[in-house]
């Protein structure tokens, strides 16, 4: 390795790499994030803050057989730091995550990703169907063996599932006395499922069992691209949803589960996310009447441009299909059905980003390894 140069100023470490750029690290993060901190076996930070004072500062600092050694008052000996840890984590540049997947709006002749459910039995094809399904949101696996558990089983190859006040898992289909739109027969307008929660789950799972009533066609809405158009057309009705905590509420005989929510937020890096769009658990709405108006008006404008069927995606789901999308971006819904006419059933569930973005890491490590 060429020189590199070490310089201590008067809060930060100055390293000069070879090819000319240098980094700053401020003395307090060499110290907190030095691997030599963590626990053996966990890997978990041991380092306590109010154990060093704020004015801390190496004694010394060289370059030693490609690692930083930093001589500190409080420690017997050097610590060393490996030079090629710190070029992947300086302060200031986001660390690499192969779960950070930019998401990508669907076009106009968008037609979902179809995946065999045996993707999800070899590491490599998993990954691959999984970093697709975070790109686009909306992916259909075919060829569940023909129980109502093999999507579960399916979905918990990913993670652990999400409960709600509806189960762990549950059943859609038309019931006597139901506590949920979904469990009638009726036409369900394009949707994000639970906004009343605290934490709006994260993907769900549509798993068909039974689908031989006529009607019941699935309908789905990419409300990335949505709210991208919504900006650019209507910016005043994009800003007032963005800006406006709305309540969401759902109660029956044994729950009473509310949130407020805006109807969508920004991620980091700018793009719309957390869609929350559920019209059936609004609760009253409570805005001032001024802000009420432009509220109205801008979730006028976002319906206008939802209703063009030529962003909604129409399937017809078949015994042994399951969707999988993501419910914080995509929007869902079906049409009526006739339950006189044959069976309609669903399982569904829920598995939160986290745990999505844990195995797509997981996988990665697999794969680099
Ligand atoms: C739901 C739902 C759609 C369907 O259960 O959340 O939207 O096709 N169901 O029955
Ligand atoms: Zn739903």
């Amino acid at each position: 390795m060429r020189h590199i140069d070490v310089a201590l100023d008067t809060r930060d470490l100055l390293l000069h790499w070879p090819d000319g750029t240098s980094s700053r690290f401020p003395y307090i993060w060499l110290r907190d994030n030095d691997p030599a901190e963590l626990h053996p076996e966990t890997q978990e930070r041991m380092f306590e803050l109010l154990s060093v004072p704020e004015t801390l500062r190496p004694i010394a600092a060289g370059i030693t057989d490609r690692h930083l050694a930093i001589t500190w008052p409080d420690v017997p000996d050097p610590r060393l730091l490996p030079l090629d840890w710190l070029a992947t984590c300086q302060p200031g540049s986001v660390r690499s995550d192969p779960a950070m997947i930019a998401p990508e709006p669907w076009p106009r002749d968008f037609r979902p990703l179809q995946v065999s459910a045996d993707a999800f039995i070899a590491d490599q094809d998993q990954l691959k169907q999984l970093i697709a399904l975070k790109r686009h949101g909306l992916m259909i696996v075919s060829g569940l063996a023909g129980d109502a558990d093999s999507g579960v089983a399916l979905g918990r190859r990913i993670g652990f599932l999400r409960p709600t006040n509806f189960g762990l898992t549950f059943d859609v289909r038309s019931k006597p006395n139901p506590n949920n739109l979904a469990y009638t027969a009726g036409a369900l307008p394009l949707h994000t499922d639970l906004p009343n929660q605290e934490l709006q789950p994260g993907i769900q799972f549509l798993h068909c069992v039974a689908n031989s009533a006529s009607g019941g066609d699935s309908i789905y809405v990419d409300g990335l691209a949505l709210l991208n158009d919504l900006r650019h057309v209507h910016p005043d009705a994009f800003d007032v949803l963005l800006q406006t905590p709305v309540p969401f509420r759902f109660h029956d005989g044994t729950a009473d589960i509310r949130s407020r929510q805006s109807v969508f937020d920004l991620d980091p890096l700018g793009h719309p996310s957390r869609l929350s769009i559920n019209s059936h658990i609004m609760d009253v709405i409570d805005l001032a009447p001024d802000l009420a108006h432009r509220w109205y008006a801008g979730m006028r404008r976002l319906k206008q441009l939802l209703a063009d069927p030529a962003r909604q995606v129409t399937w017809h789901l078949q015994p042994g299909e399951m969707a999988v999308f993501d419910n914080r971006r995509a929007l869902h819904g079906r049409t009526g059905f006739d339950p006189s006419s044959g069976d309609r059933h669903f399982r569904g569930f829920y598995i939160d980003h986290g745990e999505l973005d844990s195995r797509i890491r997981v996988l990665s490590r697999i794969m680099d390894a």
